[in-house]
């Protein structure tokens, strides 16, 4: 009968045996390192020949296909913060793809203009809804929402609509009505929207939603703080929810745009003039809505995902010390902006900036 003394004799023994074999098999340190060192490397090799062959597949290869967009996610689109920017450029791309859109913003004169210019381009139907995501009234404009999208089978929903500061600015500048706009829009609006429309989609077993993050989330960006970090959450809410909902038919997608010529960015004259880095909005969005259902997470345009690939390969506080060296000669830039146009208009003051209500 073997007793507790035998199995630790015999675990020694096999424990003397193995380290008796590897011996045979490495002759000192120096060999061990070696493996770890040729594991390490093949690691870093096969993440990078993987890196590169995904950004091949959704930003080039993807591009052939001939998906039936009505069939795969069904026949109405919701595009929020859409009467300008990336929103009514993404719309314009799936009313292109044959999907009825909803767009969505505060200003109705300019959500008009949207409806009858998309109308005019694609034979789809396009309605819009006026509504305040920064709504004093949280409750109410959701319960509002709601109502008019009750008669909708919405099947694809694009969280994009987004706010920043005026410009680039450290957090005491920035005011407490600012500081509630993004939390309200940036977290706030993307959360209850696919709250609301997230269900109808489960029980028909098909959809997608959408988040449009920013490329300031991939690393903490200074300057941009409270921005950068409400699309950190919407980077987590996605992909935790892909995770949730992954046997449900729905696809899930982040995207995380960098630089963009828009409003948004309309602080700055270097970034107003867009080019092949800084595309337009029309550009991006052409390039962003065909990496859909190819990756849950990418930039959508192929100059960012360079961007991001070097973002990833500097250290945080490299990149951090970037950011704001970059992010303080933008703040110089639209200051010295709104100088200018308070002395042409003849006004003491700045009319404009971070501390202003919106
Ligand atoms: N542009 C960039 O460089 C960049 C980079 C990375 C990520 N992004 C993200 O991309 C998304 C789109 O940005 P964009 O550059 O296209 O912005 P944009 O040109 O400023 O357009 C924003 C859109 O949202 C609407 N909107 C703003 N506040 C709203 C509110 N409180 N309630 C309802 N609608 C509101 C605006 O319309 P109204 O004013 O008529 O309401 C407009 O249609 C955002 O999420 C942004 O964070 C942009």
């Amino acid at each position: 009968m073997r007793t507790p003394e035998h199995s630790i004799d015999s675990f020694k023994f096999v424990l003397d045996q193995i380290v008796g074999d590897l011996k045979g098999v490495f002759v000192g340190t120096h060999d061990v390192l070696a493996v770890l060192g040729a594991y390490y490397a093949a690691r870093k090799m096969y993440g990078a020949v993987s890196t590169v062959a995904e950004a091949v597949y959704v930003h080039l290869l993807g591009r052939a296909s001939n998906m039936d967009w009505v069939t795969n996610y069904g026949p109405w689109a919701v595009v929020t913060g859409s009467s300008e920017g990336i929103g009514r450029a993404y719309a314009n791309e799936l009313a292109l793809r044959g999907l009825n859109i909803v767009l969505m913003s505060r200003n109705e004169r300019r959500l008009a203009r949207a409806k009858a210019e998309i109308e005019m381009d694609c034979k789809v139907r396009v309605e819009y809804i006026v509504a305040d995501f920064a709504s004093d009234n949280q409750t109410d404009l959701y319960k509002t929402i709601e109502a008019a999208l009750a008669d909708k089978e919405v099947g694809l929903l694009v969280n994009n609509v987004g706010v920043m500061y005026d410009f680039p600015d450290v957090l005491l500048n920035i005011s407490q009505q600012k500081l509630w706009q993004l939390i309200h829009v940036n977290i706030g609006a993307a959360t209850m929207m696919t709250h609301m429309l997230l269900s109808a989609m489960v029980d028909r077993g098909k959809g997608g939603v959408v988040v449009v993050s920013s490329g300031s989330s991939t690393q903490m960006t200074p300057q941009m703080t409270v921005y950068s970090a409400t699309k950190r959450y919407l980077d987590y809410f996605i992909h935790s929810l892909a995770y949730e909902y992954r046997n449900s038919g729905i696809t899930f997608q982040c995207l995380i745009p960098f630089y963009t010529a828009t409003r948004m960015t309309g602080y700055s004259e270097r970034l107003s003039k867009g080019g092949w880095i800084v595309p337009d909005a029309a550009r991006y969005a052409s390039s962003a809505v065909e990496t859909l259902g190819r990756s849950q997470c990418t930039t959508g345009y192929f100059p960012h995902t360079l961007q991001l690939w070097i973002g990833q390969a500097v250290p945080n506080w490299l990149w951090m010390w970037g950011s704001e060296k970059l992010n303080n000669s933008l703040r110089q830039e639209a200051l010295a902006r709104l100088a200018r146009r308070a002395s042409r208009y003849g006004s003491q003051e700045i009319l404009s900036d971070n501390s202003r209500t919106p």
